[in-house]
């Protein structure tokens, strides 16, 4: 939940509905694992509510026979405040649990995800049983909250315990299904066995899935009442083939199923208010953008200079985002004369930190910072002229979105939200006010430069149409506003329908 418990643009998702739908005046309250991540004076208002026990159960081994033990984990429910919105913290009391949810990073920590999340979500059921809360919707995201739709429906709704609410699963990345042993499943205090025949029953109709393993996104998109994933092209790739083993279980719901183009969240990505640009611009007052150009290059030792284009890029570092081109696309920007800024997080091949203090060290036009930073993120996006996004695939993608808030051309592959979002300046067959980027279609380095070549030189050569491509682009809404209305349109059918 941006802004504090952040990886990627899911983050951002959960922060700006939430807060789409409260200012629409819903009652709208965010659970969230009380990540060790999370500073406790981060959180506004911070209070502990009550504890309370949650069913949990753990396969054991001894002398080679194989047993289950069950038992109750303790855990502490928190109320407070996120960036204004109301959320619920969750947290393990009990030493023996000590182990999840905790790292220095939100996920990919030292714990064990897939037990810290059965958990997690079988401990918001109890919670929500133990206040006496029954909300109209529960939505959840991403296989990490799948068991959520499944315990709801087999163990909280069949035993009468909540009886309002319908649920929504919303998908970000097919990529990503969360693979479970069966046994692996009693972490959430329930064998499961249900599920699994389900599972089966699924898998005559599915190629290409372990038969020996639960996977907790298809049982989510078969219990719940609604899914989403992030885009409409997604959407409809998914449908053709594009979601893997998914798809045949998505073609089986497809009257459920839907793309629903993310917004942006305008009070965490607003170049009027930004906290952390050294001066706010917006259409008619352009003059800060020039600020944050050379406040950036300066703080990074480059080149200070109003000419040269500055392309910038602000990525996860896995297959998924075009690592290749990325690559690609840094020599290519120096090469034709401009500037290159990648924040990139994690580890992927090509080894950009080794360029970064090889290749790169003390060049003027390119620098390659290979960590995660909310705040310099904020000022790469409003000092650049173009936003990189090559990915191979991308559901929906935030950062061409936050670029147009910022001023800032996007440069994309077309590909899911990709190509609902960016519409290339030269081609004919879009209307001209639809015109926001530069797009270009293969996966290889000859089509990037297309569109990167393109970008470079009309930022150079064509100052005014450029400044008024700017202000047209600040202008769009990318707003959640839509988007919200559009979930808020969903979850009345969901409760209308039977
Ligand atoms: P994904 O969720 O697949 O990573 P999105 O484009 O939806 O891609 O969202 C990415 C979000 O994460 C954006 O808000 C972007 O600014 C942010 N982000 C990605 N990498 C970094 C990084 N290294 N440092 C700071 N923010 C990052
Ligand atoms: C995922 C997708 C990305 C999407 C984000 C938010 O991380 O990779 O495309 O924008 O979720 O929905």
């Amino acid at each position: 939940m941006a802004p504090l418990a952040k990886v990627g643009g899911l983050g951002d998702v959960v922060t700006g509905l939430a807060r789409a739908h409260s200012l629409a005046g819903h009652n709208v309250e965010v659970v969230l694992p009380f990540y060790s991540s999370l500073a406790p004076s981060d959180i506004e208002n911070l209070t502990h509510v009550m504890d309370f026990g949650v069913p949990k159960g753990r396969e054991k081994e001894w002398d080679g026979v194989k047993t289950m033990e069950n038992f109750t984990v303790q855990t502490a429910m928190y109320t407070g405040k996120i960036d204004g919105c109301d959320v619920i913290l969750l947290k393990p009391a009990s030493t023996e649990n000590s182990n999840i949810f905790v790292g220095n990073k939100i996920y990919g920590g030292s714990y064990n995800e897939l037990e810290a999340y059965l958990y997690f979500c079988r401990a918001s059921l109890e919670m929500l049983r133990a206040t006496g809360r029954d909300p109209n919707v529960i939505h959840v995201h991403e296989w990490q909250c799948s068991a959520v739709a499944m315990l709801y429906w087999d163990v909280y709704h069949a035993e009468g315990m909540l009886h309002n609410a319908k649920v929504m699963l919303t998908i970000h990345n097919m990529d990503n299904t969360g693979e479970c042993r069966q046994e692996e499943f009693i972490a959430t205090g329930v064998q499961g066995e249900s599920f699994n025949t389900l599972e089966k029953a699924m898998d005559e109709r599915t190629i290409g899935h372990n038969p020996e393993r639960m996977c907790l996104l298809k049982g989510a998109i078969v219990y719940s009442n609604f899914v989403t994933t992030v885009s409409p092209t997604y959407a409809a790739d998914a449908l053709r083939g594009g979601g893997g083993f998914l798809a045949k279980t998505l073609m089986a719901s497809r009257g459920k199923f839907m793309g629903v183009l993310n917004g942006v969240d305008e009070k965490l990505w607003d170049a009027r208010l930004d906290p952390y640009l050294p001066a706010s611009f917006a259409p008619g007052r352009m003059e800060g953008k020039a600020i944050c150009k050379r406040y950036l290059q300066e703080g990074l030792g480059l080149e200070v200079s109003d000419e040269k284009p500055l392309v910038v890029c602000v990525s996860r570092l896995v297959p998924q985002k075009g690592i290749h081109l990325i690559d690609h696309a840094i020599k290519r920007t120096k090469a034709q004369g401009g500037q290159f800024v990648l924040l990139g997080s994690g580890h992927s091949d090509p080894p950009f930190q080794a360029m970064a203090e090889n290749e790169f060290k003390d060049d003027p036009d390119v620098r390659l910072l290979i960590f995660y930073s909310d705040p310099l993120s904020h000022l790469m996006y409003a000092a650049a002229d173009m936003v990189l996004v090559p990915s191979m695939f991308e559901p929906c993608g935030l950062t061409q979105m936050i670029a147009m808030e910022y001023g800032a051309l996007p440069v994309v592959r077309k590909t899911g939200g990709l190509a609902d979002t960016v519409f290339d300046v030269d081609d004919g067959s879009i209307p001209e006010e639809r015109k926001n980027g530069f797009v270009f279609e293969g996966g290889d380095e000859r089509s990037l430069d297309d569109a990167l070549d393109r970008g470079i030189e009309y930022c150079q050569e064509r100052k005014e149409w450029w400044a008024s491509m700017q202000e047209k682009v600040m202008k769009s809404d990318n707003s959640w506003e839509r988007a919200g209305a559009e979930y808020e349109r969903l979850y009345r059918a969901m409760q209308s329908a039977m």
